[in-house]
């Protein structure tokens, strides 16, 4: 028999992108320090009802069994796509632990070992690490501090000869930079991807959270055989329910159902059921206008800081989800500010340098990201002060 010195790893493992700014993110999340990092719900927001919905839920006799899929949740799911403009039906949805497992679920189902994928250059962290074990490349189109994702290099790219699997889009709300895809963007992104036969992977968490009006249906509304919807609860309840689902045309529904059970049989069927008892009581209208109250009072206290104390700097105007993505005029590099940002000025973000595949060039080292969500408009102008005494410290 031949030992070896440790476990053998799979080559991925070695391939695994290391996060400079992981270790302080996590000192940033404690004490005095206000943090502007993770793109956390407000506590303040979350159902105060909750607790007697779970109740009524663990007094149903099979509350803590295992279980099938619970068909009602289905059936709900459809009626908040229709909200969307969407239509499905209960045969095309896969309820799934949260949209991260959603994303990695129709990875599973069409990415193949050597071939592509095509994303934004600046892209959601856990794309990239849901990415991680496949064998696949990643390809990268330009996004727009205004217009969003660039849908003409996805063109011209497509036009060359480039045949990703995929491509994953956030076109509301969009994580990192906060932007939203206009509709004529949106319909002929759809109508590149028909064309070229490219699927279009699409992650919507954010989706029911607009701050200026109505946001633009998402492209599953303009499509049904091409684009693969990513939909999630963690931001209308609660993130720890881990509950989000998959809309999917039916034959590859069926795939990603496989791909599910070997993953974790089932969506937790307690959480499910909790999701499930909880709409049926809400009234989703006033949750709704809550939510996008609560959280346009917090994009409007980030924004006007950002006009208050880094007048010289550029930054995205977020409709909709939880992000402003900030370009420093300065030739600071972000990530290298970010320790004295946390031990000096008690103030934390991301920097932009963290969501780049394939590693940061040129502004992105000047550019970093701000999570409006999590703190109260006092805390927020309070930190973005805190946050210009760093700036003017190293300009000095
Ligand atoms: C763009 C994006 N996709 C997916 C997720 C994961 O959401 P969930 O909690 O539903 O897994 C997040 C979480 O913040 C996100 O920002």
């Amino acid at each position: 028999m031949i030992h070896t010195d440790s476990l053998r790893l799979a080559d991925w493992t070695t391939r695994g992108r290391s996060s400079a700014g992981q270790d302080l993110m996590a000192v940033a999340t404690s004490g005095d320090v206000i943090s502007f990092c993770l793109g956390l719900p407000a506590p303040e927001l979350f159902p105060s009802d909750l607790r007697r919905v779970a109740r009524s839920v663990l007094d149903q006799p099979s509350a803590l069994q295992y279980g099938v899929p619970c068909e009602r949740l289905k059936s709900q799911v459809v009626s908040l796509m229709a909200r969307r403009g969407v239509r499905c039906t209960e045969e095309e949805i896969l309820i799934t632990s949260g949209a991260q497992q959603g994303i990695s679920l129709a990875l599973t189902v069409l990415v193949e070992r050597g071939s592509e994928v095509l994303c934004e250059e600046h892209t959601y962290f856990g794309f990239q690490q849901a990415m991680q074990s496949f064998d696949a490349e990643l390809l990268t189109v330009p996004t727009d501090l205004s217009e969003g994702l660039d849908v003409e290099a996805v063109e011209r790219l497509l036009a060359r000869g480039a045949r990703p699997r995929l491509l994953y889009v956030v076109p509301t709300g969009h994580n990192p930079l906060g932007v939203n895809m206009s509709a004529g963007a949106r319909t002929r992104l759809v109508e590149i991807a028909r064309r070229y036969g490219v699927a279009i992977l699409e992650d919507d968490p954010y989706g029911f959270l607009s701050y200026d009006g109505e946001p633009e249906p998402p492209l599953r509304a303009l499509d049904e055989d091409w684009v693969i919807y990513v939909g999630s609860f963690s931001k209308l309840i609660a993130p720890s329910l881990r509950v989000g689902w998959l809309v999917a045309p039916r034959n590859v529904v069926r795939h990603l159902g496989v791909a599910k059970a070997a993953a974790d049989i089932e969506t937790a069927t307690l959480g499910q059921r909790l999701v499930s008892a909880y709409l049926d009581a809400v009234d989703l209208d006033a949750r709704l206008s809550l939510l996008r109250g609560g959280y346009r009072v917090r994009r409007d206290a980030m924004l006007g800081a950002l006009c208050d104390n880094l007048p010289g700097a550029r930054w995205s105007h977020p409709s909709g989800g939880f992000f402003v993505w900030v370009e420093l005029q300065d030739s600071i590099d972000t990530a290298e500010m970010l320790p004295a940002a946390v031990r000096e000025g008690r103030v934390a973000y991301v920097p932009g340098s963290e969501f780049r595949v394939g590693g940061a060039r040129g502004r992105d080292c000047r550019s970093l990201r701000l999570c409006f969500s999590t703190n109260t408009p006092g805390q927020i102008a309070e930190g973005m002060v805190r946050l210009r005494h760093v700036v003017e410290r190293l300009r000095h």
